[in-house]
């Protein structure tokens, strides 16, 4: 199933009606829906490395694991310049002309390039965006019919960020594994092949904004997920005891989240929470976020350290392919995927 593409459709002249194909039905619409300003916390990254600082970071960013699956990372070290740069060779890419990026499509079954996700029937509503994936990590791994084809300025500033984004995933899981007193070195085999995908996401302004939905409600499949919100507009929305609460872009911060396989991997302390972007009716929004996930075949389940503190496995065990194959077969649908691995 191929998606056809959002910012084409918005570019052609006189475009004012939203297809039926977009339009949610009553009770998924957004207008009626309560949001709340953020509280997300906040993590700075040099304080969770310094020594006298540690401790008190470290127990921020645990609850933040545990209370809201989400976190707001700065100082984290990536320059702002190079953020700027993203930004822009971002804007470019999505810019290209359709031809260019008709080469770089989605093929049928597969899921790099650009398209949607989660798409499994003809008559399943679309999100009102366009998505780029690629894997980025491991090496080995990187599509190499779809990096060929990238412009040359954009593919070296992805492999960077890419690189940049895995050290600061890699510290955020030692950190966490430490403050669970999860084994250090039962953390590290997990995440040492780690694999990362990269997914752009391109939102355009929506005549009637309400109506649609920029990403359905979903939580994340991967272990952890890196966002960035580029261009700072208002979009991603987290629940939070039965509410939905904004992320609010803090400049050049990226935005942190536990996704399922963490959730498994933590045996239920840390939680990945259902979450969504709406859009609006004047600018573009665009995000990059990075998916870190174990190897593809490696083996995920509660770290044997905290079942044999907690007494009990809350999930299966599973290979990181088997897990995502069971969470791309269906339709994104809040948290619905990882109740089926729950015990
Ligand atoms: C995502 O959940 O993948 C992206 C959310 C966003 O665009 O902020
Ligand atoms: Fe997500």
């Amino acid at each position: 199933l191929i998606v056809p593409s959002v910012l084409e459709m918005v570019k052609e002249k006189n475009f004012t009606t939203v297809p039926p194909r977009y339009v949610l039905s009553d009770q998924d619409k957004t207008e009626n829906d309560s949001s709340l300003s953020s509280e997300i916390p906040v993590i700075d990254m040099e304080r969770l490395c310094s020594v006298s600082a540690m401790d008190s970071e470290l127990e921020k960013l645990d609850l933040a694991c545990q209370d809201w699956g989400f976190f707001q990372l700065i100082n984290h070290g990536i320059e702002s310049s190079f953020l700027d740069k993203l930004e822009t060779e971002v804007q470019d890419f999505f810019n290209l002309p359709m031809e260019e990026k008709q080469k770089l499509w989605q093929r049928s079954g597969e899921f790099e390039g650009f398209g949607q996700v989660n798409i499994v029937s003809e008559d399943q509503k679309l999100d009102w965006g366009d998505m780029f994936i690629l894997t980025t990590q491991p090496i080995r791994s990187r599509k190499s019919h779809l990096f060929s084809k990238l412009p040359p300025s954009f593919r070296e500033t992805i492999e960077t960020y890419s690189s940049q984004v895995k050290s600061i995933a890699k510290i955020l899981f030692a950190k966490m594994a430490s403050v669970l007193e999860i084994k250090r070195e039962e953390m590290e085999d997990l995440f040492e092949d780690v694999w990362q995908s990269i997914k752009i996401n391109y939102y355009p302004p929506c005549p009637d904004p309400e109506q649609v939905i920029g990403l359905t409600p979903h939580s994340d499949a991967a272990g952890l997920t890196i966002l960035l919100q580029v261009n700072q507009v208002e979009g991603l929305q987290i629940k939070k005891d039965g509410k939905w609460v904004v992320v609010k872009p803090l400049r050049n911060a990226l935005v942190g989240n536990v996704g399922e396989i963490l959730e498994i991997i933590t045996n239920g302390r840390y939680r990945s929470i259902e979450h969504r972007a709406v859009v609006n009716s004047e600018k573009e929004r665009l995000s990059v976020a990075m998916f870190h996930s174990p190897g593809k075949e490696t083996v995920i389940g509660p770290a044997k350290s905290l079942v044999e503190k907690q007494k009990q496995s809350l999930f299966k065990s599973m290979s990181t392919q088997e897990f995502f194959d069971a969470f791309f077969a269906q339709k994104l649908n809040g948290k619905s995927h990882l109740d089926q691995m729950s015990i």
